[in-house]
C-alpha cells in the first residue's frame, strides 16, 4: 500500500536537513501526481473560460469543468449533479449559505451550532443571528472536548430553523453522530448543514444516507487544489437559495431596468469560477474513490494505536477528545504541561516534523476544554509508521528542551 507515497512528489523534500514528516494534513494536504497532471493539462492544453465561448478550447474547458462536477456528485452520492455548486472552499460555501438562508430567518427563531465547530461553521451563523434577531443556541461539549448530544431533544425546539455541525472535528478527529442530530432536525423541520471539510479526505461520503440538507467541504484538504470547495444542497433547497453574488455567468437577461437570473446551479456561481482548481478537485475525488479504503482504515487504526501508546510515555501529556474506543479520524490534539504549542511546533520543525499549534479556529472548544491552544497531529493516506516514530522522538526532544 505504501507505494502511495510515490504519488506525492513533495514527500521527497527535506526540512532542516531531515526528511519531511508532514502531520498537518487537516490544515492542507498534498496533491498526488494525477491531480497535478490534470491541472497542468488544463493550463497547457485547453485553458479557457467556461460556459461562455463556443470555440474549441472553451468547450473542452467547459466539458472538463462539468465532468469534475459529476465526479464530485458521485463521490458524495448527490442525487443530481446540479446539486453541486463550486465555491472557494468550506468558508465560502457556509458564508454563501448563511446569507442565502437569511430571508427564511425571523426574530425569535433559533439556530443551533455545536461548541466544537471550526469558526467557519460558527461565525457565519452567529452573525446571521445578529442580523436577523434569531438566537444562537449551542450543543455543549464535555471538559474533554467530546460533543454531548444527551440534551439534543430539548435543544432543538419548535423555533429551530437551522442546525450546523461538523461531521468530523478538525481538533479531535471525533465523528459526530449525525443520525441523532438529523432525527432531531426532522422533527421540527430545521435544515441540517454539515461541515464535511475533515470527513471528505477520509473516504467517500453519502449525503443522501446522512439525511442532511446542505454539505460543505474544501478541495485542498482532500488532495485537490487550493481555492476551490463545494456547497452541496438538496435540489429543492438550492432552488430557493437567492443569489449571493451577482454578475457574469449567472444571468438570463440584463436590461437597464432589471435583471433575470439563470435557474440552474450556475446562478450560484457568479463570475469566472476556479476552473483549474475545480478540474483538479474532480481528479482528486476520482483518485480518492478508487483507494483501498478497508486497508487504509486498518493502517490508520494501527498508526493511531501506536501514537496513543507512545504519547503516553510523555509525562504531562493530555489528549483532547475521545479515546480509541470511539470511531474517529486520524487527527489528534494534545496539551503538554509546561510546553506552549507554538514552542512545540517550532522545535519539532527543527527535526522536519510539521505539526499545528494554536486554537485551530475553534476557540469556543478551547474555552470549553480550558486551554488556550493545543498541538495537533493530523494524518493523510500517505502517513507512515516511520512518520509516527519520528513524531514521538521529536516530541521527547521538545520536552527535554522546554522543561
Ligand atoms: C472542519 C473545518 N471546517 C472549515 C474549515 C475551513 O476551511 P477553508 O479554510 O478551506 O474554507 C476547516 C479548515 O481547517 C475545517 O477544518
Amino acid at each position: 500500500m505504501f507505494d502511495i507515497r510515490r504519488q506525492f512528489p513533495i514527500l521527497g523534500r527535506e526540512v532542516n536537513g531531515y526528511p519531511l514528516c508532514y502531520l498537518d494534513n487537516a490544515a492542507t494536504t498534498f496533491s498526488p501526481t494525477v491531480v497535478l497532471d490534470k491541472v497542468r493539462e488544463f493550463e497547457t492544453g485547453y485553458r479557457a473560460n467556461v460556459a461562455r465561448g463556443v470555440h474549441r478550447l472553451a468547450s473542452e474547458a467547459t466539458d472538463a469543468y462539468e465532468s469534475a462536477r459529476a465526479s464530485v456528485a458521485k463521490y458524495i452520492n448527490a442525487k443530481d449533479v446540479n446539486e453541486v455548486v463550486f465555491t472557494s472552499g468550506t468558508t465560502g460555501s457556509i458564508n454563501q449559505l448563511a446569507f442565502g438562508l437569511e430571508g427564511s430567518i425571523n426574530p425569535g427563531d433559533e439556530i443551533l451550532v455545536s461548541t466544537l465547530e471550526h469558526h467557519s461553521n460558527f461565525v457565519p451563523w452567529q452573525m446571521l443571528c445578529q442580523r436577523t434577531g434569531a438566537t444562537l443556541r449551542l450543543i455543549p461539549v464535555s471538559s474533554e472536548g467530546i460533543l454531548d448530544l444527551s440534551a439534543i431533544g430539548e435543544l432543538v425546539g419548535e423555533r429551530c430553523r437551522i442546525i450546523a455541525v461538523t461531521q468530523v472535528s478538525n481538533v479531535t478527529g471525533d465523528i459526530s453522530e449525525l443520525r441523532t442530530i438529523s432525527a432531531a432536525a426532522k422533527r421540527v423541520g430545521a435544515k441540517l448543514v454539515v461541515d464535511g471539510a475533515q470527513a471528505v479526505p477520509h473516504g467517500p461520503v453519502d449525503v443522501q444516507a446522512l439525511d442532511i440538507d446542505f454539505y460543505a467541504f474544501s478541495g485542498h484538504k482532500c488532495y485537490g487544489p487550493t481555492g476551490v470547495g463545494v456547497l452541496w444542497g438538496k435540489s429543492e433547497w438550492l432552488e430557493q437559495l437567492p443569489e449571493f453574488m451577482v454578475g457574469g455567468g449567472m444571468v438570463e437577461r440584463v436590461t437597464v431596468s432589471g435583471t433575470t437570473f439563470l435557474t440552474s446551479n450556475q446562478r450560484l456561481e457568479a463570475g469566472t469560477p476556479p476552473i483549474a482548481q475545480a478540474i483538479g478537485l474532480g481528479a482528486a475525488v476520482e483518485w480518492l474513490e478508487q483507494l483501498p479504503w478497508g486497508e487504509i482504515r486498518e493502517h490508520e487504526a494501527r498508526l493511531m494505536n501506536q501514537l496513543f501508546r507512545d504519547l503516553n510515555t510523555i509525562s504531562g501529556l493530555r489528549t483532547i477528545g475521545s479515546d480509541l474506543n470511539q470511531p474517529r479520524m486520524p487527527i489528534i490534539s494534545f496539551d503538554i504541561e509546561g510546553c506552549h504549542p507554538h514552542d512545540i511546533c517550532h522545535i519539532a520543525d527543527q527535526y522536519g516534523v510539521a505539526l499545528r499549534g494554536g486554537h485551530h479556529c475553534a476557540q469556543p472548544l478551547m474555552d470549553a476544554v480550558g486551554v488556550m491552544a493545543t498541538t495537533r497531529a493530523s494524518m493523510a493516506v500517505f502517513t507512515s509508521q516511520e512518520d509516527i516514530e519520528t513524531l514521538v522522538v521529536a516530541l521527547h526532544k521538545v520536552v527535554e528542551v522546554l522543561r
